[in-house]
């Protein structure tokens, strides 16, 4: 079956979640974050997404801004910091997150390929709205789905099926492409073709349903998919 859509993950995948922490780190006086910032940087991003797993699984959905504001405070505690202005910096960064550079050009070649293409997020609308303006991308999207629509979050299979209703395409002829193990399993288990973009050289999860393909980064998405 030939691909004729493919949907992205936002956070992790096409827009950077280290950004926010990485660039305060620089600024100037940030000595002492700068000293914790990979540390915040990762529990933040480990709680935010344990939050929407037990929040899906426990039936209180809030949204994405809500489990990101959460996850942060958690991690500034559990880090030691405590000055509000800081909260505020990394909050507002995060609204604007960087896309990771080859995004542009993979986008362009996959719209030349003739090809549909999305963001399936956990994402909030206003989220990956200001996401998707900062980085200059809303051109190269037919679409930004947000879970906000199903009122629950990925990997529950209501979310992945907002992809069939948008496109009203086969689950076999999109190609889902994650850099977080748990989404691309979970929408290989959907019946999606599914490429994880492992950019960390993390190893394979150990769950059922593993992803069709592995790369390093987005460059190869439009050449992988031609190959099914
Ligand atoms: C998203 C998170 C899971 O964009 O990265 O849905």
């Amino acid at each position: 079956m030939t691909i004729t859509t493919c949907v992205f993950d936002a956070y992790g995948t096409l827009f950077d979640v280290n950004a926010a922490a990485r660039e305060v780190a620089a600024e100037p006086g940030q000595q002492v974050f700068a000293s914790v910032w990979q540390e915040v940087a990762a529990h933040w991003r480990a709680k935010q997404l344990q939050y929407t797993w037990i929040r899906a699984l426990t039936g209180h959905h809030t949204d994405f801004w809500r489990v990101t504001q959460d996850g942060l405070d958690w991690a500034l505690e559990k880090t030691g910091q405590s000055d509000p202005e800081l909260r505020e910096r990394l909050l507002g960064l995060y609204f604007t997150l960087d896309a990771y550079p080859e995004v542009p050009d993979m986008l362009a070649t996959l719209k030349a390929q003739g090809l549909n293409t999305a963001i399936l997020s956990n994402g909030s609308p206003d989220m990956l709205q200001g996401a998707v303006d900062s980085a200059d991308l809303a051109a190269l999207l037919d679409a930004v789905i947000s879970v906000e629509s199903v009122g629950i979050f990925k990997p529950d299979a209501s979310v992945y099926k907002l992809v069939g209703e948008r496109f009203g395409c086969d689950k076999d002829q999109v190609l889902f492409v994650s850099s977080n193990g748990w989404d691309a399993t979970s929408a290989r288990a959907y019946g999606f073709r599914v490429l994880w973009v492992n950019r960390a050289g993390e190893p394979l999860d150990r769950l059922p349903d593993p992803p069709d393909r592995t790369a390093a980064d987005l460059t190869h998405v439009p050449a992988i998919a031609r190959e099914f």
